[in-house]
């Protein structure tokens, strides 16, 4: 399956926030990652729609959303239109999460769904034929520069090996903690779409992702 490099931008420097953005699509990602936290699902408050509208005016990059939000389904229809390309939700925010990815689909965009630490991969299985993308998170969600929990390899070796027989066209993104020093170890558990905030936009942004894609690309 395709391999995918998406830049976390809650670890880029929002004030240079273009530059950054034009230094990750020369290193050759093709995704880019948006993290919206509510102060309610997460402790944090990151950003949210006027930021994201500029951001669309200013690449073609695939937009990956990741809704760290309650209540998900009240913003999806405003996502959809400011021309997000993926939406994720958090399975343990939605109150029907099938009828969250049908909303997703309904708009023409690709759904995935959230998994935090604690939750159970076996809770989500019987929806993975429905999904385009699966996120068991690698840490818990809320902050960025933090170490991956390894217990989480696991639930991603176990979602890797259900999709292969049960659900092919589904990816399985990891979100958290990824370095150029673990990289490798977590393509292996079957990870094919890999959020890196800090290891991408601290220091040289076009070094670290060319590094990144270098590993992804030859593993
Ligand atoms: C954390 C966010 C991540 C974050 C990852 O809750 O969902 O996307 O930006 O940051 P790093 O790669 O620094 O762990
Ligand atoms: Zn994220």
């Amino acid at each position: 399956m395709k391999r995918h490099l998406s830049p976390s931008i809650l670890a880029a420097d929002l004030m240079n926030l273009e530059n950054d953005v034009h230094a990750v699509e020369a290193a050759g990602a093709d995704y880019l990652h948006f993290d919206v936290m509510d102060g309610v699902f997460v402790p944090a408050i990151s950003f949210g729609m006027p930021l994201f509208t500029l951001l669309r005016k200013k690449t073609k990059l695939f937009l990956d959303l990741h809704l760290m939000i309650v209540e998900p389904e009240r913003y999806i229809g405003e996502f959809a239109s400011l021309g997000a390309d993926m939406i994720t939700v958090h399975y343990e925010a939605c109150r029907d999460a099938e009828q969250v990815i049908e909303q997703i689909h309904s708009y023409g965009k690709k759904a995935g769904m959230a998994l935090k630490p604690a939750t159970a991969p076996g809770e989500i299985r019987r929806l993975l034929p429905k999904l385009d993308m699966v996120l068991p998170m690698t840490v818990e969600p809320g902050f960025g520069g933090q170490e991956v929990l390894p217990e989480c390899l696991d639930k991603v070796r176990t979602l890797r090996e259900w999709i292969d027989r049960e659900a092919p066209h589904c990816d399985v993104e990891v979100d958290g903690g990824v370095r150029a020093d673990n990289l490798k170890q977590i393509l292996s558990c079957g990870a094919n779409v890999i959020v890196a905030g800090s290891a991408v936009f601290k220091g040289d942004v076009r070094g670290n992702a060319e590094e990144l894609l270098a590993i992804l690309n030859n593993t």
